[in-house]
Formats: structure tokens, C-alpha cells, sequence
């Protein structure tokens, strides 16, 4: 079984699509890369911004987490 990596928050806040080009989100301590989603373009999507962890934001979402699904994780969260 693949060990995940962690990264600090600084690290993933640093992914947040204008600090760097990766477009990171963290939902419940997993880390997925989004870098490719339309929908996250320069880390904006909606009201709410990549790089840190959306968990508490989730509930305003329309969707479930299937939209994760086609996600790459890249991580946990430390
Ligand atoms: C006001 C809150 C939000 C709205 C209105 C919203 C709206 C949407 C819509 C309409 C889609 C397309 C769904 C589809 O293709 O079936 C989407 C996709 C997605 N949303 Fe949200 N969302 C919200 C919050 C969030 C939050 C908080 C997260 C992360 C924790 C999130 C993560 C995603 C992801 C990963 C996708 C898939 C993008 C893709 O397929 O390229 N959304 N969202």
C-alpha cells in the first residue's frame, strides 16, 4: 500500500494557483491536485480559494464529493 506524503499548510498554501502554478484543495486532511479543473482556474472557485483546507466550506457546495473522484491525491495533510 502507497504511503502518502504529508505537507505542512504552508506548503499546500503555497499551491494555491498564483504563489504556483499547482492548484491544491485539502478536504478532510487529503490533499488532491486540481491544477487541471476549468472550474479552479488560478485557484478561484466560486467563493472559495485553493491552497488550504475547504473541509468547513463544503457545506455550501451544491455537489458531493464525487467531484474528487477524477482527482489526483497528492497527499495528507501533516
Ligand atoms: C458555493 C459553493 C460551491 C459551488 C456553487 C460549487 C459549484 C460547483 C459546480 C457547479 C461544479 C460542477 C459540478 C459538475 O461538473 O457536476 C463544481 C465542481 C467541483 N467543485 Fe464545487 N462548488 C462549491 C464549493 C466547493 C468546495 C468548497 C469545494 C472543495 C472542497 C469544491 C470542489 C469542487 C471540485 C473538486 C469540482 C470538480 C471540478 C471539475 O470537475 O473540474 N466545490 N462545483
Amino acid at each position: 500500500m502507497e504511503t502518502m506524503p504529508f505537507f505542512t499548510r504552508e506548503q499546500l498554501a503555497l499551491r494555491n494557483g498564483q504563489d504556483r502554478e499547482e492548484v491544491w484543495i485539502a478536504y478532510k486532511g487529503d490533499i488532491y491536485d486540481v491544477t487541471k479543473s476549468r472550474m479552479w482556474k488560478d485557484g478561484k472557485h466560486y467563493e472559495h480559494w485553493a491552497g488550504q483546507d475547504l473541509t468547513g466550506e463544503f457545506d455550501d457546495a451544491p455537489h458531493t464529493t464525487y467531484v474528487f473522484d477524477k482527482f489526483r491525491k497528492v497527499g495528507r495533510i501533516r
